[in-house]
């Protein structure tokens, strides 16, 4: 069951830039920036009331982000993340009414160490959506 919005997903060229100009120019504060091996990117959030936004860098060359960087050089929205009570009831309902989940399904972990998962864009009207195992809050 699908219980909010978690974060919005911009791929940055420079995390630090991005960092400074949303500091600058809309006075949010970046929190500290941390690495996912496993997915390639270097990581940092905002936090607002609501939801988050999620600034993604690569953090090694041949990281998946960087082909999304070669189409968009200056950056640009990813994907967004929706919170669900659980990733494996909400994966396997969605996937028995067709959607695919990307990685063959596999469930994987955030920094943060929330169980996710990937909904092939053409299966949510051409979106990238990542969902989010939330413990209560
Ligand atoms: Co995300």
């Amino acid at each position: 069951m699908i219980t909010g919005l978690s974060h919005v997903s911009i791929v940055v060229p420079s995390l630090d830039a991005a960092a400074k100009r949303l500091k600058e120019v809309y006075g949010l504060n970046v929190g500290e920036a941390s690495v996912n091996e496993e997915q390639g990117v270097r990581l940092a959030y905002v936090e607002l009331r609501n939801a988050r936004i999620e600034l993604m860098e690569p953090s090694h060359p041949d990281s998946p982000v960087s082909k999304f960087l070669e189409r968009n050089p200056a950056g640009g929205i990813h994907h967004f993340c929706l919170n669900v009570d659980s990733v494996d009831a909400t994966s396997g309902e969605i996937a028995g009414k067709g959607a695919r989940i990307l990685g063959e399904g596999r469930i994987q972990r955030n920094v943060r160490g929330e169980r996710i998962a990937f909904v092939h864009p053409k299966d949510f009207l051409g979106a990238l959506v990542e969902i989010e195992e939330r413990e209560k809050p």
